[in-house]
């Protein structure tokens, strides 16, 4: 396993003297290196952030151990030099990444982790480029200040200076937001490219249930800082777990249950878009 939790809890320091924000609790998790698409679902407030923020050692465990590739992560390793390793292997885009932006120009930014990881200045702005490019980000683009950019041009920058070094795991913190729905459709698409082509471990939170339907094959659920449910989507969401996790259901699902209800059907749950579903109509309704 790429990822392992063992026993994980993690207390943030409160406001006053010895309080505490327990944000984590009992934490057992695997996740393998390649293949797995998974989204971490859960309402605001439940433990994703704090959860994924462990995945690269960005924050270190209260009491339990994070293993990650060979390197174990306990309450104790807080100094622990090695972490550049890590990072290098699991790329994380924040959920905020006006705070991961800092050089003075967007291909600038983009090159940074390349360079960092000890790539060559050339072979980053190749590198560079081509994240970029993936991502759809105009040459206009590439040699204005990150901080002129409206906040989903940010996080298209943030997840192409990523991209750019080639992580073996890539953990993304509501990479959709702030996107319109057109391209929140796209950097999904470029991630399950990247999943399915190149079979990297992808791992994603978010509120958008239409895209952890379409896009993931294992759904982690938060609730009050626990793991609630892991399992495939169709299970979480043709169960009452997804209401105890208070989410949505896909809008896909949606309609099959109007239209079960409504001409008296008995539609499945394995449809993952509008075309399968006219397909299964017209099936049912010869
Ligand atoms: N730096 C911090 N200091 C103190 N408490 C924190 C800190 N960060 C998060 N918390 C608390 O830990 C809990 C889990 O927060 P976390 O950010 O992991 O939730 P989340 O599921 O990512 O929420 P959202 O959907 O709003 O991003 C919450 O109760 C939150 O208030
Ligand atoms: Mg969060």
């Amino acid at each position: 396993m790429a990822i392992s939790f063992r026993k994980v809890e993690h207390n943030y320091k409160g406001l006053k003297k010895n309080d505490f924000v327990a944000a984590l609790h009992n934490i057992n998790l695997d996740i393998a290196k390649d293949d797995e698409f998974v989204a971490v679902v859960g309402q605001t407030g439940s433990g994703k952030s704090t959860l994924v923020s462990h995945m690269n050692a960005l924050l270190l465990p209260t009491s339990g151990e994070v293993k990650i590739f060979d390197y174990i992560i306990t309450p104790k390793k807080r100094k622990n030099p090695k972490l550049k390793p890590i990072r290098k292997r699991i790329g994380f885009v924040f959920q905020f990444p006006e705070y991961q932006l800092f050089e003075e120009t967007v291909l600038k930014d983009i090159m940074f982790g390349p360079k960092n990881f000890g790539i060559k200045e050339e072979e980053a702005k190749t590198k560079a480029l081509q994240a970029a490019k993936l991502l759809g980000i105009s040459d206009e683009l590439l040699t204005k200040s990150p901080f002129n950019l409206s906040g989903g041009q940010m996080r298209k920058v943030a997840i192409a200076g990523i991209l750019a070094y080639n992580p073996d795991i890539l953990l993304l913190d509501e990479p959709t937001r702030g996107l319109d729905p057109k391209t929140a459709s796209e950097v999904m698409a470029i991630f399950n490219k990247i999943n399915k082509e190149y079979h990297k471990t992808i791992i994603v939170i978010t509120h958008d249930m239409n895209l952890v339907y379409k896009y993931a094959n294992r759904v982690i659920g938060m609730k009050d800082g626990q793991i609630h449910f892991d399992g495939k989507p169709l299970d979480l969401f043709s169960s009452n777990i997804y209401k105890e996790c208070h989410l949505a259901k896909p809008d896909i699902l949606a309609l099959v249950d109007y239209l079960n209800l409504k001409m008296d059907l008995n539609l499945g749950y394995d449809i993952y878009s509008e075309e399968e579903l006219l397909k299964r109509l017209k099936d049912v309704t010869k």
